[in-house]
């Protein structure tokens, strides 16, 4: 790591971090107005936008592939991304026809460009995804991309597993999330885990894609 990165990295924890976890609601509000609706808002801001862009054309085609035509999903399912960010695979998705799109994220800051860009199939709602039971009735896809790694105390990663996502998806619905699988904590903000947590919590009834490399971790894709 470079020295400039550490010495962000240190101010950081000092501002964000507390007791094992951190406010995540402060970090990604600050984050958002640094950078604007852009790739580096909620990619690797270690990169150009540019860089970023390429990142998430790929990312991107990637899961176009496997709901379109490995999973075939209607236009008219229900699709929540938790942690929407700037709602790349929303809008992506919107695009294809998807129109039952709902964002959930811990700051309302893009709340007004994701509803500009996703039309009336689209609702948002603020919620912390590690605390608060957000999920809409009739779920049939969640998208995890980028995000549960950042529910980096214990508590609030396995409530964000039991309440929004097993018991939104129990019977049928498919959760589609990234991670590394590995037991390493990266910083204050960057927890990554291990497959095994994952089974355990989901307890998947079929793997409807292996973890694939996406963008800097893996993508994989359950039925619950
Ligand atoms: C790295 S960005 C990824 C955004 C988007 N999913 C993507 O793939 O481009 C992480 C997102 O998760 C949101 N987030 C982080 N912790 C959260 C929490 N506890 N509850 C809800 N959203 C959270 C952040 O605000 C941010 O939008």
């Amino acid at each position: 790591m470079d020295a400039a990165r550490q010495r962000r990295l240190q101010a950081e924890t000092l501002k964000y971090a507390a007791r094992g976890d951190y406010n995540a609601m402060a970090f990604w509000a600050d984050r958002f107005l640094e950078y604007g609706f852009t790739y580096r808002a909620v990619g690797d801001r270690g990169k150009s936008e540019a860089a970023n862009a390429k990142d998430y054309t790929s990312a991107l085609a990637l899961v176009a592939d496997f709901i379109t035509d490995q999973l075939d999903l209607a236009t008219h399912a229900r699709i929540v991304d938790l942690g929407v960010g700037t709602g790349a695979h929303l809008r992506m998705l919107h695009a294809l026809g998807y129109h039952n799109l709902v964002g959930v994220d811990i700051t309302p800051t893009f709340r007004c460009e994701l509803t500009a860009a996703l039309g009336n199939g689209f609702s948002f709602r603020q919620a912390d995804i590690g605390t608060d039971v957000c999920m809409p009735a009739h779920t049939d896809v969640i998208l995890l991309t980028d995000v549960l790694q950042h529910l980096v105390h214990p508590a609030k990663f396995r409530f964000c597993l039991e309440r929004n996502v097993h018991e939104a998806l129990y019977g049928g619905g498919v959760v589609i999330f990234t991670e590394r699988f590995e037991n390493v904590a990266y910083s204050y903000y960057e927890v990554m885990r291990e497959i095994d947590v994952y089974h355990s919590l989901l307890a998947p009834t079929d793997i409807l894609m292996q973890a694939t490399p996406y963008r800097d971790k893996f993508i994989t894709a359950w039925r619950l």
